[in-house]
Parts: structure tokens; sequence; C-alpha cells
């Protein structure tokens, strides 16, 4: 028994020098990063599944607003949305859509079908959307239905040329001069 509390105190002495070095030793890189997967990464719930892909792929960096600029901290009720950012680049003035409407005026086979062809404008990451497993498709829909549809109002796309309707940035490449660089890249018009 005696042993036994002199282990566990030994044990404890050892946990508090560990946790003190840690303070002041700073951790490589490789010893950070998580020795088992999220929880939500091994789920065999859609809906968790869902979030957590919705969350890790970036979606909200764009379709939430003000999600970028206050550190992912958007309440999760106000999660892609669609914003009024405009994205000004050779394609003509893009916005982030209202995602939560359209996944929920859709079945999930019509979903599956969208998901699998979607193509459209910079700086969407579509062909990441079209990459991504069924399941994972499916995930989340499921993810976007239990959030329930969003009836927040996006501005249209506008061909190049137009005067943006809101407020924008500039994604046009450019030299270091500030001159416009050569032709710009081949981009989607569909959609
Ligand atoms: C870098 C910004 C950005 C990221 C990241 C991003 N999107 Fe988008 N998304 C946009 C923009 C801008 C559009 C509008 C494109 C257009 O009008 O052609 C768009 C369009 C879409 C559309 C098509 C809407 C339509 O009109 O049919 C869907 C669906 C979509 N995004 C879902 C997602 C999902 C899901 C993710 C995460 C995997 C994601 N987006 C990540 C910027 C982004």
């Amino acid at each position: 028994m005696g042993s036994l509390i002199a282990r566990v105190l030994i044990g404890a002495a050892l946990v508090g020098a560990g946790y003190a070095i840690s303070l002041v030793v700073p951790r490589s890189a490789p010893e950070m990063a998580p020795a088992v997967a999220p929880a939500a990464m091994v789920t065999t719930d859609p809906v968790a599944r869902g979030r957590y892909l919705v969350q890790t792929s970036g979606c909200n960096d764009c379709h939430t607003p003000g999600y970028m600029m206050n550190d992912g901290t958007t309440r999760e009720s106000e999660w892609l949305v669609g914003t009024d950012l405009g994205w000004n680049g050779p394609w003509g003035v893009t916005y982030a859509a209202n995602v939560r409407a359209i996944a929920n005026a859709m079945s999930e086979a019509e979903w599956l079908d969208y998901t699998a062809t979607l193509r459209v404008r910079p700086p969407m990451p579509w062909p990441n959307i079209n990459a991504m497993s069924e399941t994972d498709r499916s995930a989340m829909w499921h993810f976007l239905r239990a959030m329930g549809p969003s009836d927040n109002a996006v501005p249209t796309y506008q061909p190049p040329g137009e005067t943006p309707a809101s407020v924008w940035v500039d994604m046009t490449a450019r030299l270091p001069d500030g001159s416009v660089a050569g032709p710009p890249p081949e981009v989607s018009q569909s959609g």
C-alpha cells in the first residue's frame, strides 16, 4: 500500500514537472499533432461528420460572414448563409453563395449529383468538392439540413466590366510595380 502511494506521488510529481517543462520548452510541431483523430473524423454520425468537414474544408472562410476576420468565432447558427463580399477578378465579381438555402432546397440525391459536377467561378474551390467521396458529400448535406435553411440574400454574379454591387476585394494578379500581370489564367465562366 505504502509503495502504491509512493508510486502515485512520484507519478504526480513527474506529470507536474512535465507540465512545468512544457510551459517553458517550445514543443516541436510533430509533438503538437494530436495522437488520436478527433471524434468527428471517425464518427458514423453523418451530421457530426458533415460539421467536421465543413469546418476543416474552409467553407466558412468564404461563405460565413466575418468568419475569417473574427478567428472563426461566428456562431454556428450563422454558418454558410453566404456573404456580400465581392471577389473581383478577371472572371467578374463573384459572391459566396447561401449554401444553407441551396442544400435545404435539394433532396440528398440532388445534392449528390450537384456536388459531383459543380463547376463555378473563382475563388470557389469547386474541384475540391467534386473530389470528395459520396459519403462525405452526403454527410455535408446532412449537416446543412440539420442547420436548416437561411433566407440571407447574396448579390448575384456580375460579369467583367460591371461596377461591383457591394464591398469587394481585388483579386487581380499584379507585378511588383503594381501593373497587371500577364493574361489572366484560364477560368470557367459556366455555372
Ligand atoms: C475562397 C473562398 C471560398 C471557399 C473556401 C469556398 N467557397 Fe464556395 N463559393 C465561393 C464563391 C465566391 C462562390 C460563387 C462562385 C460563382 O458565382 O461562380 C461559391 C459558390 C459555391 C457553391 C455554388 C453555388 C451556386 O451558385 O450553385 C457551392 C455549393 C459552394 N460554394 C459550397 C462551398 C463549400 C461546401 C465549401 C467548402 C468545402 C466552399 N464552398 C468553399 C467562395 C468559396
